[in-house]
């Protein structure tokens, strides 16, 4: 009998997965039945933007953490689909940081050309999966939007490709219930002009923090404070940034910092990260880990050791990004076609532990996105997924940090080179600072004229 498989999530995790079986399809291999679950109306995960904040217009909560203005952080040459090129979507170069917009269009541009849409239910929540004992198979329940309607199905094997950053980790500091401005968290900040002339305070050191203090920054904010709890940024920022230890407590519109200092502020973002979250799994097959290079219980970073036959995509913290996606997908698919055997559950867990004891040793960042691409180049030697230079991955990995510590509002200005095609990406016509615009057509534009306009 044909195998059912249930997706849950459009986002690239679940776009990887859906990619890798059609191209095993289009090699002449026999389809299992694809059943990919989305709660939003389009694909694209958190690349699909949304205004949204809070619950969606469902009562779901709202997935999408992005923001506008928000480009990539990384090269993305270093993000880059190798069976999928920037050069074949854009056909032209381009610089190596888009903006989000862009980004989606690529991501939708492949799985357009693969025609995969059609195994998609849209406007359709997963509401609970749970392992049947006797048949050895997944009840799925969802809960259909378009039809108002809640139903369960069956299946052999169950996808986890929800993503891991929607669910947000929200500490409580004292005085936070009388605080005089406004206190979010990353995940619901959406305009970097609300905060133009203000005080801004970030809490954090991670990404988060990083980019949407650069944000408030590069539109206009008066001051951005930034503290930390582990370590500081120490980047060089500009002039009206300054980093500082942890908050304390806040009094009225003065936020107090475990050194003693005090600042007025206006607005406090936290950017304190997110909840590995699976309300609608069964307890017994629910992942609980922290943000980190090797989360426990999966072997290879993708089967649940406890029952294989779930999978998780995505769940580790993320240097590489959408290629490591489509190398567990590869992989994943591979297994659910019988092409690769799984070992015993001892020797799966063994071989967990060895990886999370490496992760354990690692101290630098080279070392830590070193390890999660060798891990990457095992998954990608064992299927037919396009293999790349990882070593050069790398490279351009150690160049990217290097950039940033040189120049934290200009690093986006640099430029990287393909390492599936060769091709060096090209300045874009405005540097990032001034680039206010963030839209596609703005960034594909041959100038900067129609970038200016539509903000601000
Ligand atoms: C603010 C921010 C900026 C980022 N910037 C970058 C960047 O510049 N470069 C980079 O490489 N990565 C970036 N990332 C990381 C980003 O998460 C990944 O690029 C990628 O989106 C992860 O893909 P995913 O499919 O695992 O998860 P997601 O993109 O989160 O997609 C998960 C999908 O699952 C759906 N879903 C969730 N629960 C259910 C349910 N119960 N039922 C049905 N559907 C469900 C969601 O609606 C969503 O469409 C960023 C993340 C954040 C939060
Ligand atoms: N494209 C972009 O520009 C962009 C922008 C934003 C985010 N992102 C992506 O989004 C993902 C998530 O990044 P993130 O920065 O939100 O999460 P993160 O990397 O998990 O970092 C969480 C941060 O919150 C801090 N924190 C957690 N709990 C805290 C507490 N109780 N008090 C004080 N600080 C606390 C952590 O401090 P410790 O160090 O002490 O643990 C850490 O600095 C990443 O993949 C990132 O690349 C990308």
């Amino acid at each position: 009998m044909t195998q059912r498989i249930a997706i849950i999530g459009a986002g690239p995790c679940g776009l990887a997965q859906l990619r890798a079986f059609q191209s095993a399809a289009a090699k002449g291999a026999e389809l299992p039945d694809l059943v990919c679950y989305e709660k939003q109306s389009d694909w694209g995960g958190m690349w699909n933007y949304t205004w949204r904040t809070g619950l969606d217009e469902h009562g779901e909560p709202v997935h999408g953490s992005m923001y506008r203005y928000l480009w990539s952080n990384g090269p993305k040459e270093c993000l880059e689909f190798a069976d999928y090129t920037f050069d074949e979507h854009f056909g032209r170069p381009m610089g190596s940081y888009p903006p989000r917009e862009v980004l989606w269009d690529y991501i939708k541009g492949r799985v357009e050309k693969a025609g995969v849409r059609q195994y998609i239910q849209f406007n359709t929540a997963v509401r609970g999966v749970a392992f049947d004992e006797a048949s050895g198979k997944f009840d799925v329940t969802v809960h259909s939007y378009d039809k108002d309607l809640t139903s369960t199905e069956r299946f052999d094997y169950v996808v986890v490709a929800s993503g891991h950053f929607s669910t947000p980790n929200v500490p409580y500091f004292e005085g936070f219930e009388s605080f005089a401005g406004r206190v979010l968290h990353a995940h619901d900040f959406r305009d970097a002009l609300e905060f133009k002339g203000k005080d801004v305070l970030v809490v954090g050191s991670s990404y988060s923090a990083e980019d949407i203090g650069s944000q408030c920054y590069k539109y206009g904010a008066r001051s951005i404070t930034s503290c930390y709890r582990s370590a500081p940024m120490g980047y060089q920022w500009p002039e009206n940034w300054e980093e500082k230890p942890l908050l304390s407590h806040v009094r009225g519109s003065s936020a107090f910092f475990v050194d003693g200092s005090s600042k007025h502020i206006d607005a406090i973002i936290l950017c304190t990260g997110y909840k590995h979250h699976f309300p609608f799994l069964a307890e017994e097959l629910r992942l609980k880990t922290d943000n980190r290079l090797w989360p426990l219980n999966l072997y290879k970073g993708i089967f649940w050791e406890d029952n294989p036959k779930l999978i998780y995509l995505g769940m580790q913290d993320q240097w590489y990004s959408f290629n490591m996606f489509d190398a567990q997908a590869w992989y994943a698919r591979d297994v659910i076609l019988g092409r690769i055997a799984l070992p015993d559950r001892a020797l799966m867990r063994a071989e967990d532990l060895a990886w999370r004891q490496e992760e354990e040793t690692l101290e630098t960042a080279q070392q830590m996105f070193e390890f999660q691409g060798e891990y990457i180049r095992q998954l990608i030697e064992a299927t037919d997924y396009p293999s790349f230079d990882i070593a050069a991955v790398n490279k351009t990995f150690l160049d990217w940090k290097h950039d940033k510590y040189e120049d934290i509002m200009g690093y986006r200005n640099k430029c990287h080179r393909s390492l599936m095609t060769g091709t060096l990406a090209t300045p874009h016509h405005t540097p990032w600072l001034e680039a206010l615009d963030d839209s596609l057509q703005a960034y594909l534009a041959d100038s900067p004229a129609a970038g200016i306009k539509a903000v601000g």
